[in-house]
């Protein structure tokens, strides 16, 4: 009933291959479905009965049906009506579906229990990734729920603390390279080309998007079956976008939607590729050797699902912004100061990318958006400190308090 397919020439593999990229054509894979047989399977399945999580929707995934799933109770996250965030940036409907509620803090973890369960099937006992943060610390905590070792490349000196704490703790095998990103993806494909027992579970791996589509199902189920008119997503390797757009077409193709929203990715002006690409109205990116910005976990510059992602934003009538490091300090606090959710600097893109689509007319102001903020605020500790402001110290006595909070002191 399931397949992988390349997006460019179709070339199918079957859901037991391991196979990352087509040998025909090099290009990356999708898993498709025969959805006349799906359709058949939902009318007799009582997924509408399950709970939110990701496992609600089994029906919906290439994973066999008596295969082990690694759960660490996964999705089911909060999508929050921001009536006061909203009414500031001159919004009426606006929605944030808070990913940093994940096991591990991301929406990292939507994916990796589809792809470590099917790891597990699989038989495998070794995987990897390359990560800017949040992909290691999802893996290594499911690795290690799974018993599999998991080796992770990460970028040195790249990696937010918290998520370098997290893969560490869970026991991964942590190798610091000296390069970025993007180098550290190259090196982690290779290293599974060269070694076929290390199991690749980077986003170029399709059952990863699988897990990650059901941010798009939960949405719509969270609006009642209502579809937002507009979707915001901070983009750096673009699997996340395509991910959530796959998620959309599929309730759209079961009838259980009736219309698409328009995906729009945000991108650090430093690192934006993909913006830039639709900007220009071009079919090709042209990466970035040397991203920067201050949202680490989007420092990306040679995104990997960058046609998905471009096929996503046009198919949808979506669009593509960029925001400065600045934009998104200021758009994390909003959130945080506003509705009380604290989240990753990358993850305040979606909510700095609204208020600039906004602020030009790109965006209605009668649309209904839901902004995806992807990963945690703890992730990322450090930043949060350095901008905002400073404790206040004093003396341990009830005077200097009082002096200091400007609150009249009670005689005795
Ligand atoms: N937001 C956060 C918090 C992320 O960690 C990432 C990606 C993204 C957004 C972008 O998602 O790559 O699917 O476009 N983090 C990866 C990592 C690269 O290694 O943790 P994407």
């Amino acid at each position: 009933m399931s397949y992988q397919a390349c997006i460019s020439c179709g070339r199918k593999y079957s859901v037991d291959d391991v196979v990352y990229t087509c040998k025909e054509c090099g290009d990356i894979l999708e898993i498709r479905y025969e959805y006349s047989v799906l359709m058949d399977k939902l009318k007799r399945s009582s997924w509408k009965n399950l709970p939110l999580s990701v496992w609600r929707y089994r029906d919906f995934m290439p994973i066999s049906g008596s295969s082990k799933i690694i759960s660490l109770n996964e999705g089911g996250t909060g999508l929050y009506p921001c009536r006061k965030l909203g009414s500031i940036l001159g919004i009426k409907n606006l929605y944030v579906k808070n990913e940093g509620e994940n096991p591990t803090g991301s929406f990292k973890d939507r994916g990796m229990t589809v792809g470590v369960s099917k790891a597990v099937e699989l038989g495998v006992k070794m995987v990897a990734c390359a990560s800017t943060g949040n992909t290691s610390a999802s893996l290594a905590a499911y690795a290690a729920k799974a018993g599999l070792s998991c080796i992770i490349l990460i970028p040195s000196g790249g990696v937010a603390y918290g998520k370098l704490a997290q893969a560490i703790i869970y026991g991964a095998k942590v190798v610091q390279i000296r390069g970025n990103f993007d180098q550290a993806l190259k090196m982690v494909v290779k290293l599974s080309e060269e070694h076929k027992e290390v199991y690749l579970l980077n986003s170029i791996n399709p059952f990863r998007i699988e897990g990650q589509k059901t941010i798009a199902y939960e949405i719509c189920d969270q609006l009642d079956g209502q579809v937002p008119d507009r979707v915001i997503v901070p983009v750096g390797n673009a699997g996340n976008i395509s991910a959530i757009w796959k998620g959309f077409v599929e309730f759209r193709t079961l009838n259980l939607i009736n219309r698409l929203p328009k995906m729009t990715g945000i991108q650090a002006e430093g690192a934006s590729p993909i913006a830039m690409a639709v900007k220009k109205g071009a079919e090709f990116i042209m990466p970035i050797e040397k991203p920067e910005t201050i949202a680490s976990a989007i420092r990306i510059g040679s995104p990997v699902s960058w046609k998905k992602a471009l096929r996503a934003i046009k198919d949808s009538g979506g669009t593509a912004e960029t925001v400065t490091d600045q934009e998104i300090i200021e758009a994390q606090k909003m959130l945080a100061r506003h509705e009380g959710i604290f989240v990753e600097p990358a993850s305040a893109s979606s909510i700095a990318g609204l208020k600039k689509l906004l602020s030009y007319g790109e965006i209605d102001r009668d649309e209904v958006v839901v902004c995806v903020t992807t990963g945690h605020g703890l992730k990322d500790p450090d930043t949060a400190v350095k901008y905002c402001e400073k404790p206040y110290e004093v003396d341990a006595n009830i005077d200097s308090i009082e002096k200091i909070l400007g609150l009249s002191s009670v005689a005795a």
